[in-house]
């Protein structure tokens, strides 16, 4: 594919993208129609995933330079992205099923000079992935970020990755992790999901408890360190360990069912005729070290174009951190089953600290909020 090409900046890439003129209906760019795909509105993804990779490179990474592999890579804008932006990334194994996608991986590893690093293949995931195994290349961390659902590349990502490795998730099959397609949840997931109001956050937990557990059948065990629901999609960065006494220890202690209670409390505490839901990682979303880091790194990459967006993520994601085991609550959804007006979220906030407690604004909800305040203690704030 040579004509029909234009070429765009991102991060500190330069990355030739099908022209997208001609593919614009109703003033909507639909990147599937795309015959290479490109989203520029998954740049947010991709700035938070070199930042991630970046303080988990830092922080956590068991081996420096480490290798990666990305298998679904498309245009290759995120592994040529790792190989520029991440110092500690050594090489980056990319791969696309379509020849096309082939193609122009070759073209823009080769705009970006990246060909010591990014080895592109034209391939199934599994098989790269697999394949990777098979020929014993020590692979540290892989980016599995599909057009629907992770679902049938992660036993081979898991499989892959390093003890101590790093693996990061895309899903946008969201209206299943949101309950709104119960057969195809508890088909795909093995989670019994209905919506909810704080479905967003059922769809992390659904999204993180299927991956503890296929990561159980491996023995090995996961550690979220960022968790993030953000437009239509699902992402996650976790680090994936080996060892069989932790993998149990993480099945009873950290996967369990969320109960929805009265007034629309979701809780994982029983309570009285709540509904179950799950199973749902009952576990951490954040590592308040990481986001930490990432908040420090930022400001040394005021080149990203989502510098400001992901900025503000990250000081919500930090406060929230602290109270990650309390569900989230909400207090549209709280009020309609009282039948009395919503009050504003601040407001909530600040009686509950006034109460003693600890409460946060979350990134699940512009209406939410999280705090140690037993349930009936939060409902009496509603009740005037
Ligand atoms: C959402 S796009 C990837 C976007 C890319 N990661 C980015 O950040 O721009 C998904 C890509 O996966 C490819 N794909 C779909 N099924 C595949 C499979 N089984 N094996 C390998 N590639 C596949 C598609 O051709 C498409 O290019």
């Amino acid at each position: 594919m040579s004509s029909g090409l234009v070429v765009t900046r991102e991060g500190k890439a330069l990355i030739y993208i099908p022209d997208p003129r001609g593919l614009v209906s109703a003033g909507r760019l639909e990147p599937a129609w795309m015959p290479v795909f490109y989203n520029p509105a998954m740049e947010f993804n991709r700035d938070l995933s070199v930042l991630a990779l970046s303080s988990y490179a830092s922080l956590y990474a068991p081996k420096r330079p480490f290798s990666l592999a990305e298998p679904l890579a498309a245009t290759g804008v995120r592994c040529i992205r790792y190989a520029l932006e991440v110092e500690e990334v050594g090489r980056v194994f990319c791969g696309d099923i379509e020849e096309e996608a082939y193609r122009l991986m070759e073209r823009n590893v080769a705009a970006n000079g990246l060909w010591h690093k990014v080895i592109i293949q034209r391939s199934e995931a599994n098989a790269l992935l697999y394949g990777l195994k098979g020929k014993r290349v020590p692979v540290l961390s892989v980016d599995i970020d599909p057009y629907g659902s992770p679902v049938p590349f992660l036993d081979a990502a898991i499989s892959l990755i390093g003890n101590g490795g790093l693996l990061m998730v895309t899903a946008t099959d969201t209206a299943v992790l949101e309950g709104a397609r119960r057969a195809k949840a508890a088909r795909r997931y093995g989670c019994r999901l209905f919506k909810i109001p704080q479905s967003k956050e059922v769809a992390v937990r659904a999204l993180l408890s299927y991956i503890a557990r296929a990561a159980a059948r491996h023995d090995k065990w996961i550690k979220p360190l960022l968790s993030v629901f953000v437009d239509y999609y699902v992402r996650l960065f976790l680090v994936v360990g080996r060892s069989s006494s932790k993998s149990q220890k993480m099945l009873e202690e950290k996967v369990g069912m969320l109960r929805l209670c009265k007034n629309s409390i979701a809780s994982f505490d029983s309570c009285e005729g709540g509904e179950e839901i799950g199973p749902l990682w009952t576990g951490e979303l954040f590592d308040e070290a990481l986001l930490q880091d990432m908040l420090a790194k930022i400001r040394a990459r005021q080149y990203l174009g989502s510098y400001e967006r992901l900025a503000r993520l990250l000081e919500v994601a930090r406060e929230e951190a602290r109270l990650q085991r309390a569900f989230h609550q909400r207090t549209d959804a709280i009020a309609a089953s009282l039948k009395t007006r919503t009050p504003k979220l601040e407001e909530i906030i600040g009686r509950l600290r006034e109460r003693g407690y600890d409460a946060t604004p979350t990134l699940f909800s512009p209406t939410g909020f999280r705090s140690d305040a037993p349930p009936e203690e939060i409902v009496s704030l509603f009740v005037r």
